[in-house]
């Protein structure tokens, strides 16, 4: 998590307003890590042991619940071993250990959930919940039969099993010889949607998520993010 400034961490912990907590930090009477805290340090809430007048100062304890248009071109972790982008650094201005629910390809863009609640997390990732994802999928081939999309609905052999059944729906065909697929999967296996178009000889050209559950990718920008509303935490807890 990125470091904060000790007198936002007192402030927001209710100890003092943020100019009285640099006095305070002056006064010496915050130690971090056993130390005299000085104005100006940054602190890890996580790591960090925070004492005022020898009592522990407990950060914040916010739950953070965020939706981003993830672009293109960066992966979902918090890290990425091979530094290419990541879709962190979209959210950067969240003072909190948020994390993705779940993974879109390095080349998928659209609907990403990121929070610091790890039951929420693990509600909408857990295969019994079932939830739903929909994706709009560009694909190759002008025409796709109505047997093809059929064995996509039923369930599809892949190399790691049947797939559940899916809705399916074919939503454009353009006259370059490619179409959109909109299709909604209940199940989270590494590039599954591509793998069930490639099954059919239609491979992918582009994939974008726009729902979770009920919850809709909507108008946000590409790359920008905003807060769940109560009723959307709601909808998927
Ligand atoms: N299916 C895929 O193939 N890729 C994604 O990013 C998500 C679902």
């Amino acid at each position: 998590m990125e470091k904060i400034r000790l007198q936002k961490v007192l402030a927001e912990a209710g100890i003092a307003s943020r100019r009285k907590a640099e006095e305070l930090i002056l006064s010496g009477k915050i130690k971090v890590n056993d130390k005299v805290a000085v104005l100006g340090q940054k602190v890890d809430t996580e790591f960090d042991k925070i004492e005022y007048n020898g009592m522990p100062v407990k950060a914040e304890n916010k739950k953070y619940y965020i939706m981003l248009y993830k672009p293109e071109g960066c992966v979902c972790t918090l890290k990425d071993e091979l530094d290419r982008p990541t879709v962190m650094e979209y959210v950067s201005d969240i003072h909190a250990r948020i994390f993705p629910i779940g993974r879109l390809d390095f080349d998928t863009e659209g609907l990403l959930l990121l929070t610091n609640d790890g039951d929420f997390a693990n509600g909408i990732t857990h295969p019994s919940k079932n939830i739903e994802k929909t994706y709009i999928a560009h694909i190759k081939g002008g025409h796709v039969s109505q047997e093809k999309l059929s064995r996509l609905r039923k369930g599809i052999k892949l190399d790691d099993g049947m797939t559940k059944p899916a809705k399916v729906r074919l939503d454009t065909i353009y006259n370059n010889g490619t179409s959109l697929v909109e299709i909604t999967i209940t199940e989270g296996r590494n590039r599954q949607v591509r793998r069930m178009f490639e099954a059919i000889g239609h491979p992918v050209i582009a994939l974008k998520r726009t729902k979770i559950g009920s919850l809709e990718l909507g108008k946000l920008p590409y790359g920008k993010w905003r807060h769940l509303n109560p009723a959307e935490i709601k909808s998927l807890s």
